[in-house]
C-alpha cells in the first residue's frame, strides 16, 4: 500500500541512527528506501515496517565507499521520487594521524563526504525541478571544533555541517530545505567501537539512537538548518560558540580523552 506521505531515502539504516530514523519515519507514515551494505539487516527492518506501519519498504545494498556508488543508487531508483533524501551512513576511525592506517583515512572521506556530497547532488536536482524536497544530513558535535585523536573523522563532519549550511540557503527560495543534524555521544556501534569497547562516556552524557532520531525527524519537516538532538548538548555548543579557537583546540581534546577509560 503506498501512503501519501513524502518517500525518504535513508542511509545506513542497517544499525544505529539510522535504523531508528528508518523506524520513526515509517511511524509517521512515510515510504522508505534503506541503503546500507548489510542486506539481510534491511531486509528485516523492512519487513517489519511495512508489517507494523503498512508503509512501503523498499531495499537498496549499496556499499558507499566505492567511487560512481551515489551515481548508481540514483539511475536504479530513476522511477521512483525521493522527496527526503538522509544521509546518514557515516564511519569514524580515530588515533594520532600519522599513526593511523591510510586505508581508514580514504574510507572516511569516502563515505562521509564524497558519497554525501555526491548523494545530495545527484537528488536534489530533481527536487528543483519539482519545487520541493528535504535533505537531512547527520553530522557530529565533532563539527564545531577540531578534536586531536579524531582529526579527520572531525573534519569530515565540519564539512558535513559547512556544506549544509551553504545548500541550506542556496536552495531555501527554491522549495528545499536543508537540515544539518549534530548528535553528541550516542548509544550505537560506532560509540562502542570508538576503544574497541563501549567508550568510559558517562551515561548522563551518552544519547539514545530513538531521541536523535526524533530530533533529526522534527527539525527536518521543520526546515531547520541546524539541530543539536539533547539540552546539555545543545547548550554546550552555545556556549563553545562564543569561545576562541585556541581554547577549542584544547576543548576538543579534552572532551575525547575524558570520555575513555585508561
Ligand atoms: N554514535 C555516535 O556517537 C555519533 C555521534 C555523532 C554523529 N554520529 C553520526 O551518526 C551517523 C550514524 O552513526 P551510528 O552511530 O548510527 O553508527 P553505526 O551504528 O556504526 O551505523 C553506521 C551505518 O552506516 C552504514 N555504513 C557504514 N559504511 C558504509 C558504506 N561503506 N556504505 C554504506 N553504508 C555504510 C552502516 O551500514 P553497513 O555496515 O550495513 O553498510 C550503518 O548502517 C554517522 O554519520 C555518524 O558519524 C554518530
Amino acid at each position: 500500500m503506498m501512503s501519501n506521505k513524502e518517500t525518504a531515502l535513508i542511509t545506513g539504516a542497517s544499525a544505529g541512527i539510522g535504523r531508528e530514523l528508518a523506524m520513526v519515519f515509517a511511524e509517521q507514515g512515510h515510504d522508505l528506501i534503506l541503503v546500507a551494505r548489510r542486506k539481510p539487516e534491511l531486509d528485516a527492518l523492512a519487513g517489519s515496517l511495512t508489517l507494523e506501519h503498512e508503509v512501503d519498504v523498499s531495499v537498496q545494498a549499496a556499499d558507499l565507499s566505492v567511487d560512481g556508488a551515489a551515481d548508481s543508487l540514483f539511475d536504479t531508483l530513476a522511477d521512483q521520487p525521493v522527496d527526503i533524501l538522509v544521509n546518514n551512513a557515516g564511519v569514524l576511525s580515530g588515533g594520532w594521524f600519522l599513526k593511523m592506517d591510510q586505508q581508514a583515512i580514504d574510507n572516511m572521506i569516502r563515505v562521509n563526504m564524497l558519497a554525501l556530497t555526491a548523494l545530495c547532488r545527484r537528488f536534489m536536482a530533481p527536487m528543483l525541478e519539482r519545487g520541493s524536497g528535504r535533505v537531512l544530513n547527520i553530522a557530529s558535535i565533532a563539527a564545531f571544533q577540531p578534536v586531536p585523536s579524531l582529526a579527520v573523522y572531525a573534519a569530515t563532519k565540519a564539512y558535513v555541517l559547512s556544506l549544509s549550511e551553504a545548500l541550506a540557503v542556496e536552495t531555501e527560495k527554491k522549495g528545499i530545505s536543508v537540515t544539518a543534524v549534530c548528535p553528541g555521544f550516542t548509544d550505537t556501534d560506532m560509540l562502542h567501537g570508538m576503544d574497541g569497547e563501549k567508550s568510559g562516556v558517562p551515561d548522563l552524557a551518552v544519547l539514545s539512537p530513538r531521541e536523535v532520531a526524533r530530533d533529526a525527524y522534527a527539525a527536518c519537516m521543520a526546515g531547520e538548518a541546524i539541530k543539536v538532538p539533547g539540552l546539555g548538548y545543545a547548550l554546550t555548543t552555545m556556549v563553545a560558540g562564543a569561545l576562541p579557537r585556541w581554547v577549542l583546540r584544547r576543548v576538543g581534546s579534552l572532551a575525547i580523552h575524558s570520555g575513555r577509560k585508561g
